[in-house]
Parts: structure tokens; C-alpha cells; sequence
């Protein structure tokens, strides 16, 4: 596992420890993802482990101070595209480049995007919408160019989650949190283990024809129809039995 925050891996060691006590090799690196070095270095930490099978390019920000068109400055955009869209590229680049030295015949990268790929954000946060784009972009053209080697591609589109790097933005402003919450519905933020499962799959042989997609895990809600009261909790009265 491999974060930037030292505070963050502890935090996930932690519960991997718990969930999964018998757990062989569990390992740690300080890493940013926006510096390629960093990402060389942890990628090149698990040649000892016979090289990369799978990576997770997961680690991503939504920066306060995003905004619209006229109000997002140009360091928060710059930031969070070293971040969000260098960091998901030096992850697969050196992914392939593992993998190619350990003579791999298959392998599988996901790269996290999010929903505001797909469907319009109500909330302003362009330079984070416009990342998450490029990240569904880059890895639909990799899943292609790489498909003969074998290595996989996929991008998860997760709908707003029940964690930190949401639900800190979204603070106590209850009008922001009741734009996206209008949106769901199931009626709930999805939750990290919802993702997780989903990450799994794709990082499983169980995956193994399923390429360049982006795997949406929403719990509907780009597929659903919302007024802005939010979606309908009953049938219309015509369809009613
Ligand atoms: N939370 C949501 O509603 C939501 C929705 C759709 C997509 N996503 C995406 O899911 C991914 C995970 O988000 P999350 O909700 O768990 O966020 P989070 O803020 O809880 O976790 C993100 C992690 O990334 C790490 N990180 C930040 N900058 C880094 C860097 N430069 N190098 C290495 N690590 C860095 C942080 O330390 C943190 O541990 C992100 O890519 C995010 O954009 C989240």
C-alpha cells in the first residue's frame, strides 16, 4: 500500500491487520503519486516479490478551493492534474514497465476516475471533473494498446462515497450536500468497501475479458431519473396496482 500521508498508511495497515490476521505480506511505502520518481521507487519495492500483477491507481484529491470556469485558480488546477491524471499515468507506465520485466502474461490496472466523468456535476469542481475525464480517456486508449500483452485496463466511476475526501468538502453546508444527495437513488453516499469489492472483481481473474471499461459502481445513479425534488419514491399513480 502506498499513500503520501504517513498518518493514512498506518490507518490502513491497521485494518488490514484486522480484517485479514493471517495476511503473509503486508507492506508500506510513502509515496507521491504526482512525483515519478516516488512511483518508480514503489513499484520497483515488489521486484523482490516477483514483480507488479495488479495496481490500484487509486490515490486522487478534490481540492477546496476547485471551482467553475471563472473562480478555480490555476495552481488547483495544475495540482490536482499532477495528481489525479500524472499520477494514474506514471502508476500505469511503470505497472507495464513491472510487468514487462517479470515477463508477465497478464495483469491487471484500475484506475479510479468517478462518475463526474460520465454525467454533469452540480457542484462546481473543474479541474477535478476534467481529471477524472482524462483518467477514463487515458485508460480506455491503455486497455487497447496493451490488450495483446495481456495487461488489462479498467477505470472504476464511483458515485460520491461516505469518505474523507468528500464528506470533509462537503462540511456542514447543507444546500452542497443536498445537491448530491437529490441525486441518489438509494438514498445513501455509497461506502469504500462498496468500491473495494468491485476492485476485487477487476483485480481477479474472474475479470478476465472484461477491458477498457468504465465499471460504474453508483447504486444506480447515473442511470436514474431525478426532478429536482430527487427521484420518485413511489410509482406514478397510473402504474400503481
Ligand atoms: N469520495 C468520493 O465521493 C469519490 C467519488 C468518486 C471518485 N472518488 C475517487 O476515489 C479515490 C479515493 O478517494 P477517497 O474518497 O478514498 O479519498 P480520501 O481523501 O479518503 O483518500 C485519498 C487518499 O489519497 C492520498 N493522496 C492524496 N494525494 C496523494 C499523492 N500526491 N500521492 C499519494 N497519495 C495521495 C491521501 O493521502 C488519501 O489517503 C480518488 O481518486 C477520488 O477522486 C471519490
Amino acid at each position: 500500500m502506498a499513500d503520501i500521508s504517513g498518518p493514512a498508511l498506518q490507518h490502513a495497515i491497521t485494518k488490514v491487520k484486522e480484517l485479514v490476521p493471517h495476511a503473509e505480506k503486508v507492506d508500506t511505502i510513502i509515496c507521491d503519486v504526482s512525483e515519478e520518481t516516488d512511483v518508480a521507487a514503489m513499484v520497483s519495492h515488489v521486484d523482490s516479490w516477483g514483480g507488479v500483477d495488479v495496481i490500484f491507481n487509486n490515490a486522487g484529491i478534490m481540492h477546496a478551493d476547485d471551482a467553475d470556469a471563472v473562480d478555480t485558480p490555476d495552481r488547483i488546477w495544475d495540482l490536482t492534474h499532477n495528481i489525479n491524471v500524472k499520477g494514474v499515468w506514471y502508476g500505469s507506465k511503470h505497472a507495464v514497465l513491472s510487468m514487462r520485466k517479470f515477463e508477465k502474461k497478464k495483469g491487471s490496472i484500475i484506475n479510479t476516475a468517478s462518475v463526474v466523468a460520465l454525467v454533469g456535476s452540480a457542484t462546481p469542481q473543474l479541474a477535478y471533473t476534467a481529471s477524472k475525464g482524462a483518467v477514463l480517456a487515458m485508460t480506455r486508449e491503455l486497455a487497447i494498446v496493451h490488450a495483446r500483452e495481456g495487461f488489462r485496463f479498467n477505470a472504476l466511476c464511483p458515485a460520491p462515497l461516505n469518505t474523507p475526501l468528500l464528506q470533509d468538502w462537503l462540511g456542514d453546508d447543507v444546500a452542497k450536500r443536498h445537491r448530491r444527495e437529490i441525486h441518489f437513488p438509494t438514498g445513501r453516499f455509497g461506502e469504500a468497501i462498496e468500491q473495494a469489492q468491485a476492485v476485487l472483481f477487476l483485480a481477479s481473474d474472474e475479470s478476465s475479458f472484461v477491458n477498457g471499461t468504465d465499471f460504474v459502481v453508483d447504486g444506480g445513479m447515473t442511470k436514474a431519473y431525478v426532478t429536482p425534488e430527487g427521484p420518485p419514491t413511489q410509482p406514478p399513480a397510473n402504474l400503481a396496482r
